[in-house]
């Protein structure tokens, strides 16, 4: 049988770059900046760039010409001065994008895409494209799940999708999968949310968005009166979008 590993670091100082490069890397940050790249693809964006400062950010923009791009991203969780959209999932209509490259930065999320920009394959992982990524990983020896965190500390939502995704390979594949601890702690916190959710009779969507209002990222956006970011990025299997980046010209583009 095949020998697969799954390895899940709950922040990107946990692993380094060079540790990376021979993987496929899944990153999340599932609230928000995973989630919002999945519903710019799908909502038509023609490609979406992750930039680390907005200053970088910016000085791209006026290279292509200012109208001809979609600024996005958000810190402290606000929309930053002078984008066009913040990090909410549902900013990213077709109408609000019409099809151009969206650019955008965020406090943790694009941080940690570059930090995975040595490895073999960058995925883009959150909730609402579970499936789908953890179908797109099928024949891959080796799989890295980076949580993005929250300002340099673990936060429980990253943890969690972590270990949807983890669940859901070895639904798909079998239990071919060696795990480290991290990621097996990973698949047990996800499990003990599938057991609250059967009890108290509410969907697996409902409980975890319940769940994230006493998460870091969570408590964040509800500070900023952004509550319904929660359950936008809570449904379980919306979108079939896997965001994967091209590292070598630095975006992703749809497929
Ligand atoms: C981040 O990159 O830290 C997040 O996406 C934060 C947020 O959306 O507010």
């Amino acid at each position: 049988m095949l020998h697969r590993i799954l390895n899940v670091h709950y922040l990107p100082r946990s692993v380094s770059e060079q540790d990376l490069a021979e993987s496929v890397v899944i990153v999340i940050d599932l609230l928000r900046a995973t989630t919002t790249i999945c519903c710019a693809l799908a909502a038509g964006a023609s490609e979406v760039v992750p930039f680390r400062t907005i200053e970088e950010t910016l000085a791209a923009a006026e290279t292509v010409g200012r109208e001809n791009v979609v600024l996005g991203g958000e810190r402290g969780g606000r929309r930053i001065q002078g984008f066009d959209l913040g990090n909410s999932p549902s900013e990213y209509t077709p109408e609000a994008i019409r099809g151009r490259p969206i650019y955008i930065t965020t406090t943790n999320g694009t941080q940690a895409l570059y930090h995975a920009r040595m490895a073999r394959r960058v995925l883009a992982g959150a909730i609402i494209n579970l499936s789908a990524m953890a179908a797109s990983v099928r024949g891959e020896e080796r799989i890295d799940v980076l949580c993005a965190g929250t300002d340099g500390h673990e936060t429980r939502e990253d943890i969690l999708a972590a270990g949807a995704i983890a669940t859901r390979m070895v639904e798909f594949f079998g239990a071919s999968w060696s795990m480290t601890e991290a990621a097996c702690a990973a698949v047990k916190d996800w499990k003990s949310l599938q057991r609250a959710a059967a009890e108290s009779g509410r969907s697996l969507s409902e409980e975890l968005a319940l769940e994230f209002r006493d998460t870091l990222g969570g408590r964040n956006l509800v500070e900023v009166g952004l509550d319904a970011d929660l359950v936008d990025c809570a449904q379980i299997d919306r979108l079939e979008v896997v965001p994967e980046l091209d590292v070598d010209n630095w975006r992703f583009t749809p497929r």
